[in-house]
């Protein structure tokens, strides 16, 4: 039988401000047979996601960095090519926590299989009914608690999470304003996504005026992907009794030392009686279920819109990676290898 070769892009060091293909080079290993419990998937989809940033770090986080020499940690989707489980026959399609790898090798009680018959795009599932949709869902129904009537800002609002997270929002009852980085991306949250309003952070000037523009009655709940100067204008915009519920800081993932909100701004806390709190969608794993059949629910009904950003490629992978942090993704980013 000849052996597997698997293509890999591994961390070779941990990368000072964007990862380079010197921080991340590719190698050629070969494919050991399965261990007893274990199946091997050909991957199809690999998820590309800011918080992969974070991972490559040895900062504090909510999961251990990638060591140095691990293939880069992603989620991925792909089909059975080896089993030794009696769960998972060859053939079968399974998502999993992989790496940027060809293949995956994985304990099978740790797969979600999927049905590629579903009628639902496999991509799907690494994006708006997968940890993406539920860091939405999650995120802005437990941590924003948005009430109807309510003023809803989230930032990075184009993006995988963002996107969701406004249309959600709208179901909600509340006033939506979207903060992203182009004409285009602000034309799609009015035109076909039901924003109220958008701001283009890039050509806007003053992001507190632009907020207070955008935002007559004040905000309410503030939805953070990106940290830095918006969450600094966004503090000063918050209404008595606002929450703030920080996503992620993706303007600050390529800084080290990135300065945090000021003590000044910081203030509005008291001043406004405003709760501020962070979460990670593994916070929820054990409503997973429930968010995912919610999800299903609004896409089926037509209710909610995704844009999804595929790139053919394994060995594409590290420049496409590096599109999230220019912006130039157009929603949630995935590389396919094809079959
Ligand atoms: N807490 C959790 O469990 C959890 C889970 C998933 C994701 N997240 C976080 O959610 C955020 C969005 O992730 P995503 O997967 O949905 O990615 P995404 O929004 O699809 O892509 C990232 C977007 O961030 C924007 N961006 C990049 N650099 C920026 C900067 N310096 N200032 C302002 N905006 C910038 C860009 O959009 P523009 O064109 O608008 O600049 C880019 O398209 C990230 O912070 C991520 O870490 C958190």
């Amino acid at each position: 039988m000849t052996t597997l070769i698997n293509r890999q892009y591994y961390l070779a060091a941990r990368p000072a401000g964007l990862p380079t293909s010197t921080d991340v080079p590719a190698r050629d290993v070969p494919l050991f047979a399965p261990r007893p419990g274990e199946v091997i998937l050909r991957n199809l989809y690999i998820s590309l996601d800011p918080a992969i940033r974070g991972w490559m770090g040895d900062d504090p986080n909510y999961i251990e960095p990638i060591a140095i020499g691990d293939a880069v940690r992603s989620s991925v989707i792909g089909r059975v090519v080896q089993s030794n489980s009696p769960d998972f026959a060859v053939g079968d399609v399974a998502m999993s926590l992989g790496g940027w790898e060809a293949y995956t090798t994985a304990p099978a009680a740790a797969l979600n299989r999927l049905d590629e018959n579903s009628g639902i795009p496999l991509s799907c599932f690494l994006g708006v009914l997968g940890p993406t949709g539920l860091t939405a869902y999650f995120g802005l129904l437990e941590v924003g608690r948005p009430k109807a009537g309510e003023t809803v800002l989230v930032s990075a609002a184009a993006g995988a999470v963002g996107s969701i997270v406004g249309q959600i929002a709208k179901m909600q009852g509340c006033r939506v304003v979207g903060i992203a980085g182009s004409d285009d991306k602000c034309a799609w949250l009015r035109e076909e996504l039901g924003f109220d309003a958008a701001i283009n952070y890039r050509s806007c000037g003053d992001y507190e005026a632009a907020i207070r523009a955008a935002c007559p009655d004040g905000v309410d709940v503030y939805f953070d992907n990106v940290g830095g100067d918006i969450l600094e204008a966004a503090l000063a915009c918050l209404n008595k009794f606002a929450r703030v519920a920080v996503c992620g800081w993706i303007s600050t993932y390529n800084i080290a030392d990135a300065p945090g909100p000021s003590a000044r701004r910081l203030w509005q806390l008291v001043a406004n009686s405003v709760t501020i709190q962070g979460f990670v969608v593994l916070d929820y794993i054990d409503r997973f279920p429930e968010g995912i059949n919610q999800l299903a629910q609004w896409l089926m009904a037509g209710q909610l819109k995704y844009r999804e950003d595929v790139v053919d490629g394994l060995d594409n992978i590290l420049p496409t990676f590096l599109r999230l942090f220019d912006g130039s993704n157009q929603g949630k980013l995935v590389v396919r290898i094809p079959e």
